[in-house]
């Protein structure tokens, strides 16, 4: 959760977070599932997927069956022109460190990692990303509502956190299959878990009627301000959802 303050330091233009892969080979494999919600990166026999939260960043490993690989290793951020070694805990199933980020930070990531005998080295950046100049009144009641309803699990800056997927995210950017119709009903109705593994979405408590549209009227200005959204609000015709099973 950010405070007030924060939030108005924020819209002045400041960085959200991208999280932008720099390892090319992974670049051809964008169809790839994030368990949880982060970025993943290919190398040899094994996927490593890395997320970054607020005071924390995570990585999982798998092979190429998705399943969960024991690794060791170490983290080194470049962070506002501090360079961090971290090294890495186990943590559920996969690896974490403190560390002092927050999803929204603009950021490098080297992760070091023996797995299984093997060296896997891996490298993440997160691209600085814009806040909206200015948000519509609209979409001003919809962060107020936003930060009090779901950053718990989205995040504060839309970028996911350890109970929920990020929504700055092309699955449901404006003209992907999560068109508005999908996400008015996760906020009137939950969500089942089926695109990463955090399990599912509860009704969410506190709207009140009408008060969705804001949200979504936030939400899509966020994805807009960062590049997400310049596709058309609505595909004419057809079924939203087509090639993608809920
Ligand atoms: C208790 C945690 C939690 C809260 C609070 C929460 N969500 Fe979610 N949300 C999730 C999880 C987990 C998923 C992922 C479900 C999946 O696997 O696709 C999700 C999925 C979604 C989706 C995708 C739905 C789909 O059908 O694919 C949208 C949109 C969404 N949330 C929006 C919101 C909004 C807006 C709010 C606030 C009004 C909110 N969520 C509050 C946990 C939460």
């Amino acid at each position: 959760m950010i405070a007030p303050k924060e939030i108005s330091t924020m819209k002045t233009r400041l960085l959200t977070l991208a999280l932008l892969l720099v390892v090319p080979s992974a670049l051809a494999h964008g169809t790839l599932a994030a368990f949880f919600g982060g970025q993943i990166a290919e190398s040899g026999d094994y996927r490593a997927e890395f997320a970054v939260r607020d005071g924390a960043i995570r990585v999982w490993v798998r092979d190429h069956d998705d399943k969960p690989v024991k690794a060791s290793g170490k983290a080194t951020l470049l962070l506002g022109g501090q360079k961090l070694e971290l090294p890495l805990n186990a943590q559920g199933d996969g690896l974490a460190a403190e560390a002092p980020v927050k999803s929204r930070d603009k950021l490098a990531a080297v992760v070091g990692l023996q797995v299984e005998g093997k060296p896997l080295s891996v490298r993440f950046m997160q691209a600085e990303l814009t806040l909206p100049a200015a948000l519509s009144p609209q979409a001003d009641s919809g962060r107020k509502l936003f930060e009090a309803v779901c950053a718990a699990c989205h995040g504060a800056a839309l970028r996911g956190s350890d109970s929920g997927p990020p929504l700055l995210h092309p699955f449901y950017a404006q003209g992907s299959a999560h068109g508005d119709d999908i996400i008015l009903a996760a906020m009137n109705s939950g969500a089942k878990a089926h695109m990463w593994k955090f399990g599912d979405m509860p009704k969410p408590e506190g709207l009140k009627p009408g008060q969705d549209r804001d949200v979504l009227a936030y939400i899509r200005a966020m994805q807009a301000a960062n590049g997400l959204g310049s596709a058309p609000a609505a595909a004419p015709g057809g079924d939203p959802h087509a090639g993608h099973k809920h």
